[in-house]
C-alpha cells in the first residue's frame, strides 16, 4: 500500500498509509487527521479537501477535471500545486508523495 506524507497546518508531518481503492482523502481522514474537512464526502463539490502537492509529484499525477479546477478557483490559497485530495486515487506509483494541507478558506 502506498505511503506519503502529509504537513499540517502547524507544520507537524504524518505518514499515512492508504488503502487500495482510497483517494487521499479517505487516507488522511481515516488517519484521524481533521483538518480536511471534506464536507461534501468525495463528492468533488466542496472544495474542503484543498491540498498542495509536492512539486516533484504533480506530473504523476492526471490533470484535475473540470469540476476540480472551477472548485479549486473558489480557494484564495490555490496555487499551481493545488488539488483536491479526493480527487487523487491512490496508486503504487504515488508511494513517498508529500502533500501540505492548504491553509483554511
Ligand atoms: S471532499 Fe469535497 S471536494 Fe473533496
Amino acid at each position: 500500500m502506498p505511503k506519503f506524507t502529509v504537513v499540517l497546518r502547524n507544520g507537524t508531518e504524518r505518514t499515512v498509509e492508504g488503502k487500495a481503492g482510497y483517494n487521499v482523502m479517505e487516507a488522511i481522514r481515516e488517519a484521524g487527521i481533521d483538518e480536511l474537512l471534506a464536507l461534501c464526502g468525495g463528492c468533488c463539490s466542496c472544495a474542503t479537501c484543498h491540498v498542495q502537492v509536492d512539486e516533484a509529484w504533480l506530473d504523476r499525477l492526471p490533470p484535475a477535471s473540470g469540476d476540480e479546477d472551477d472548485l479549486l478557483d473558489s480557494s484564495s490559497h490555490r496555487d499551481g500545486s493545488s488539488r483536491l485530495s479526493c480527487q487523487i486515487l491512490l496508486t503504487p506509483e504515488l508511494d513517498g508523495m508529500r502533500v501540505t494541507i492548504a491553509p483554511e478558506d
